[in-house]
């Protein structure tokens, strides 16, 4: 049988360890800890209040953020942390370092860039409707050539190259390539940094715009995607994958035995 605590049973158990005053103290904080962990509600609620910010000084923020846990944290944590200082406690209380883990696409998989992922976790902090922000950053991501924001306190020469897909495994090679730059070196380090920076730019200049009321368009999917897409996606005769991203990165040859129309 599980036996609920009250106050009593409590300083019974704390005061015969430590005697009755410090069980006084104890008690008193153990509940101010819980006090804390007990967000208020206006906090736990998405969206959270939104307010244009400026995007040049959250960009440079993002850049160094960058360089305490990396590119996840750094895009979620200039995004929704200058929020939060705007709007003030509980909303300081978010526990920004859990998106330590987007770093290197997801603990160094190379799976999806932890700056773009980073944005799209803030969008579904800060916007009612995140969906049509996160396909715009994404598709922007695919086909831009970036960084293109080069913040304050930037050593090294700027390589853009278009990352081509969302992941980050394709934008770093890539961008190893073309700099001729190893993966862990200083000089990727600042180029991801610049790469969150300028996700996070992009993200600020769309949330601004939806905060006016504007209504963003639906996003038209570069490349080949939405050709493949109306037989392989929802929907379609095949219906047997599902993506939004570039498909021609990978699949580069089909066999000719491929059908062009059914
Ligand atoms: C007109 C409909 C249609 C379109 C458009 C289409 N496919 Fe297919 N695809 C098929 C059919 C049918 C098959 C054969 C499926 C089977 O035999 O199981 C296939 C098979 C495939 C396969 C697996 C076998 C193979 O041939 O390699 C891949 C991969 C594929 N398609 C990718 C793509 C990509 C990428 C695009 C866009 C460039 C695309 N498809 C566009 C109908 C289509
Ligand atoms: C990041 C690389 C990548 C991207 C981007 C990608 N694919 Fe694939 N796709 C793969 C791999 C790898 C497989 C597994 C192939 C296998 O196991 O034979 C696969 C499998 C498939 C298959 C099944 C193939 C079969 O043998 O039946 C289809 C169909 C397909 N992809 C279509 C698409 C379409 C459509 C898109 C775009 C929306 C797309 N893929 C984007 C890598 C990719």
């Amino acid at each position: 049988m599980s036996k609920s605590w009250n106050r009593r049973d409590l300083m019974k158990v704390i005061g015969g360890v430590a005697g009755t005053s410090a069980a006084g103290a104890l008690l008193a904080h153990a509940t101010a800890g819980q006090a804390q962990t007990n967000p208020a509600p206006s906090m736990r609620k998405v969206p959270w209040p939104y307010s244009p910010l400026d995007p040049d000084p959250v960009a440079q923020r993002s850049f160094e953020s960058y360089y305490k846990f990396r590119c996840m944290y750094g895009a979620f944590e200039s995004i929704v942390g200058t929020t939060a200082e705007k709007l003030g406690a509980p909303y300081t209380d978010f526990p920004f370092e859990l998106f330590k883990f987007g770093e290197g696409g997801i603990n160094g998989w190379g799976t999806i860039c932890g700056a773009i992922s980073g944005c799209a976790a803030a969008f579904c902090v800060l916007s009612p409707k995140p969906d049509v922000l996160i396909d715009t950053l994404f598709s922007w991501y695919e086909t831009e050539p970036l960084p293109n924001v080069r913040p304050k306190g930037s050593k090294f020469p700027e390589v853009r190259v278009v990352a081509g897909s969302p992941l980050c495994h394709q934008s770093l090679s890539r961008w190893s390539k073309a700099s001729k730059k190893k993966i862990y070196s200083d000089e990727r380090s600042e180029r991801c940094a610049s790469i969150t920076a300028s996700a996070v730019h992009k993200s600020i200049l769309l949330l601004n715009e939806q905060a006016k009321g504007t209504v963003l368009p639906a996003v038209v999917l570069p490349g080949k995607t939405p050709g493949c897409m109306t037989c392989h996606e929802k929907g379609g005769v095949l219906e047997n994958t599902r993506g939004k991203q570039e498909c021609g990165v990978c699949h580069t040859a089909l066999p000719a035995s491929h059908p062009k129309k059914l």
